[in-house]
């Protein structure tokens, strides 16, 4: 028989009408937890029979398993996992989905590596051994997924230099480290949140992403916008900065245009003197205020320039005839479409940037 006073390690489930795939939730992850101390501790905030079946399948393993079930929900997905592990007898915190896309069997991968003692946090990726995404219903959101993984990786380089999957929510903290944290659980990415707001050292295992049991997922458009708010409001520093280097250097561009056609240039030459100068320009800027802090050992700032000076040449002559197919094929305004490949442009380029050019 378990004893709780010796639990090592507790496992947090949020679920929100899961009552398909409890019962075998529970089932495979005692089986997986042989020989560790554990619990069990769901987050509930279903409208279904879930906490039932919950209970049913408690009486028949000796790893003890509690339900939380929460009749003002608040925070989401997110509110829920913080919950748990406020409510969680050990401080080895494992927060796992309950519709069987996160094995159990994987359990003991995260709990032995954690174990080891020179982490806080491990992670399970669906990336580290390759672009395991079998559980990705379709082609768009494997699409989505792995697009929205890059640029949040390019929004924080240095914290996640070695994660390859900030969005999982399969993962395993140590309680202690999140004291003191101001932790806002928005949406459904509690996991980025705590890698952006607090320097843990990470190690990640990888697992087989399957298929959902049964029932229908909770991720939503709204969850794809709390996502996107999400990001920005974490990352604002380095991209707004970057934005108004951007913007100042638009400003610069047009002066000397105006300056040189109006002492008798031709205003081609004039345009191409003054996005040369702006591209040089911004570059020195953003080295010095952007990405000071990323200016790694491995380059040095001649090959930072003309990795930079390559792209946004390139990007300002491929914008032309793109700007033209939207326009001419395509009947947008030219304002509109001018508007639209500035926007496209800005953030290529500060991705480009965040990846390539100050790349971790
Ligand atoms: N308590 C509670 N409250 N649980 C919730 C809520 C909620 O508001 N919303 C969803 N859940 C539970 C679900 O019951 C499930 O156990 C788990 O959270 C994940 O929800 P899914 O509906 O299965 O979402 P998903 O498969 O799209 O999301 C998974 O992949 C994401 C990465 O692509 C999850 O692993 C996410 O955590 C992960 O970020
Ligand atoms: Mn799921």
């Amino acid at each position: 028989m378990r004893r709780w006073d010796a639990v090592q390690l507790s496992i947090i489930v949020p679920t929100f009408n899961e009552a398909p795939n409890v019962a075998e939730l529970i089932r495979r992850a005692s089986e997986a937890l042989e020989g560790i101390d554990a619990e069990i501790v769901f987050v509930d905030d279903s409208t279904d029979a879930t906490p039932d079946a919950i209970r049913d399948a408690a009486a028949s393993t000796d790893v003890p398993v509690r339900i939380i079930h929460r009749d003002r929900p608040t925070g989401g997905l997110g509110g829920a996992v913080m919950a748990g592990i406020a409510a969680a007898q050990a401080d080895a915190c494992l927060v796992m989905d309950g519709d069987l896309q996160h094995p159990p069997e994987t359990i003991p991968d995260l709990f032995d590596r954690f174990e080891q003692g020179d982490v806080d946090l491990v992670i399970a990726s669906r990336y580290a051994g390759g672009w395991a995404t079998g559980g990705l219903a379709d082609k768009r959101r494997i699409l989505v997924s792995k697009l929205s993984t890059m640029l949040t990786r390019a929004m924080f380089p240095i914290r996640l230099s070695n994660v390859s999957d900030p969005m999982t929510g399969f993962f395993l903290i140590d309680r202690g480290c999140l004291d003191g944290a101001p932790l806002k659980p928005r949406g459904f990415k509690i996991l980025l949140e705590i890698l952006a707001r607090k320097n843990l050292r990470v190690a990640e295992v990888p697992f087989d992403f399957a298929h959902r049991s049964a029932g229908d997922s909770k991720a939503t458009l709204r969850q794809g916008g709390h996502f996107i708010m999400q990001l920005t409001a974490l990352r604002f520093g380095k991209m707004s900065l970057f934005a108004v280097i951007g913007g100042l250097g638009a400003v610069v561009n047009l002066a000397i245009m105006w300056g040189l056609t109006s002492l008798g240039v031709d205003y081609i030459i004039a345009a191409i003197i003054g996005a040369e100068t702006t591209i040089i320009g911004n570059f020195l800027m953003q080295e010095r205020f952007v990405f000071h802090d990323m200016r790694g050992e491995a380059s040095t700032v001649w090959v930072r320039f003309a990795k930079s000076f390559t792209f946004n040449n390139a990007e300002a002559l491929i914008r032309i005839p793109v700007l033209a197919v939207m326009v001419e094929s395509w009947h947008f305004l030219p304002v509109i479409a001018a508007a639209i490949t500035l926007a496209v442009a800005f953030i290529v380029r500060f991705v480009f940037h965040s990846l390539v050019v100050y790349a971790p």
